[in-house]
């Protein structure tokens, strides 16, 4: 049996109904429970709901044999596993932006408040560039508004957040979406059932 860790919420609604499209449909993961785990015998695959920001972990110690997971999360994560589909949905960029006007000074460290400290930390040390991370855990287009911090590191999806704060774009990490990802042990032992849902979630996407 295929093991996969399902993203709770938006991003795994939309994993969903791919899976359903790629012939890999569970009805009962759509009725409203607590229920975590999932079995479906019919396609051999038993499914676990995961808080997105956990996906990773699941996946990379085996608990899970593949997952989805978004590209900013598994970047965050470092986690040692494979990328095996980029899945085309739940795109945005994860950016750099600061206040409309916002001067850098480039005699002391750059202040950077962030939900994605890895992230952060390893843009600027290719930039040789100084900082001080300021670990958030949500709105943190608030950091630069109220003086926390100089600049953020977050997604960006419509932008919509960064306009209605006064905020702006100043540089973009890097390109984000949903991802596959498989474990590596996984890949050898069960390779023939990670190889067909593979084939069948491309073939849906
Ligand atoms: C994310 C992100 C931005 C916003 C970007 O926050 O951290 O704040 O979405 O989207 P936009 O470009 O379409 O405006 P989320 O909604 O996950 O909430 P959070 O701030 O509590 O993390």
């Amino acid at each position: 049996m295929l093991s996969v860790a399902l993203p709770k919420g938006r991003l795994g609604n939309k994993v969903y109904k791919l899976l359903e499209a790629a012939g890999y449909a569970c009805p009962e993961l759509l009725e409203d429970s607590r229920k975590l785990i999932f079995t479906s015998e019919e396609n051999g695959v038993k499914y676990a709901l995961v808080k997105p920001s956990d996906v990773a972990i699941y996946v990379e110690y085996g608990a899970a044999d593949i997952g989805v997971v978004g590209k900013d999360i598994l970047l965050e994560s470092g986690a040692d596993v494979y990328e095996l589909l980029d899945l085309g949905f739940g795109k945005c960029d994860l950016c750099v932006a600061a206040k409309n006007g916002f001067g850098e000074d480039r005699t002391r460290a750059l202040r950077v408040a962030t939900k994605f400290p890895h992230v952060a930390e390893a843009y600027y040390r290719a930039k040789n560039r100084e900082i001080e991370t300021i670990k958030l855990f949500g709105s943190i287009e608030l950091a630069p508004i109220l003086g926390l911090s100089d600049v953020i590191v977050d997604i960006v999806e419509t932008g919509k957040t960064l306009i209605e704060n006064d905020l702006s774009v100043r540089e973009t990490i890097a390109p984000v979406s949903a991802r596959l990802i498989a474990n590596k042990s996984a890949c050898k032992f069960k390779d023939a059932e990670i190889e067909r849902i593979v084939r069948e979630m491309e073939k849906a996407i």
